[in-house]
């Protein structure tokens, strides 16, 4: 596993990110929550990794994000940096830890930073957290909006719910992203609104927006890694597009594995290690010099 240390700079910045919309080149955003996945992510060429308070409902198994800690964000955080190489690694901030006060969010979003590696943090809202972003960003931490569909206010929302789709509530969200540019929001995830809307808010704002159930007119696009692998078979809304049917292939290979060991048939020679002296017999003299032996074998197995 590569290693990421706390002050490796990442090769795709807020400036490239800023260009690549410049450019029209869509951005490819792409949640992890662990290292081994985050190395597959971006081996596959994303261009950001996000570790998501998603982690509460696709790792913790949750039914929303609420529950989320500092601490969490931290721990896998550090995870996902141990296993990227020059991805820029963002780390959503969870729910009450931005909302207290400015001077509390602050010490939070540094967490995230030195902690937990990220490059940016993500936070959900509009214009009410104009003044937060704006310190964060005059004190270095670059900072994405989320707006839309937000899942930390699914009790105001009554649920995951589409967003946007009145005139009202439309130019609502419009307004609330350009606070947010205004502050200084360097991205924008644009999540649960209709394609009109998004096209609308991205043509509005010079700050790369990335959708998720927001249409194809977005400057990049995000999606969970486990529902883009299809991990999840009871999970399948509109908004997905599953890539793989990991949650059939996986079950398979299981099953194929606990069948071989039933039959006998794993492991086999090619899976296993053998002695190369004779071993060790109870109450033969010479037995644990030969033990030796055989470990000192062992050990070069090993090493090959
Ligand atoms: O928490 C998350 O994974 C997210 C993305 C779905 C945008 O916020």
């Amino acid at each position: 596993m590569s290693k990421q240390n706390e002050s490796t700079p990442s090769s795709i910045t807020v400036p490239v990110l800023r260009a690549m919309k410049d450019r029209g080149e869509r951005i490819t955003m792409i949640t992890a929550y662990d290292a081994m996945t985050a190395k597959l992510v971006e081996r596959g060429g994303a261009d950001i990794v996000l570790v998501g308070d998603s982690l509460g409902m696709v790792v913790q198994g949750k039914s929303s994000t609420l529950e989320v800690t500092v601490d969490e964000m931290i721990y896998h955080g550090q995870m996902v940096a141990r296993g990227l190489k020059h991805v820029h690694l963002v780390l959503d901030m969870p729910f009450m830890s931005y909302q207290v006060g400015v001077s509390q969010a602050v010490h939070n979003a540094g967490r995230l930073i030195k902690e937990g590696r990220a490059h940016a943090v993500k936070l959900e809202g509009g214009a009410e957290y104009q003044e937060l972003i704006a310190r964060l960003v005059r004190i270095g931490i670059p900072v994405m909006g989320h707006l839309g569909l937000t899942p930390q206010s699914i009790h105001t929302m009554g649920g995951f719910k589409v967003q946007g789709t009145s005139t009202d509530s439309a130019n609502d969200i419009l307004h609330h992203a350009q606070a947010l540019e205004s502050a200084g929001a360097y991205a924008l995830v644009l999540e649960g609104i209709p394609q009109e809307l998004s096209q609308m808010i991205t043509q509005a704002l010079s700050i790369p927006t990335i959708g998720i159930g927001a249409g194809r007119e977005c400057d990049g696009q995000v999606l969970v890694v486990q529902d883009l692998l299809g991990m999840d078979m009871d999970f399948k809304p509109k908004f997905v597009k599953a890539y793989e049917s990991l949650g059939e292939r996986i079950p398979r290979a299981i099953q194929k594995y606990r069948d071989e060991v039933r039959a006998g048939i794993f492991p086999g020679d090619e899976h296993s290690y053998f002695a190369k002296t004779p071993l060790f017999r109870p109450g033969d003299s010479a037995g644990s010099e030969r033990a030796s032996a055989a470990l000192e074998g062992e050990r070069e197995l090993h090493k090959a």
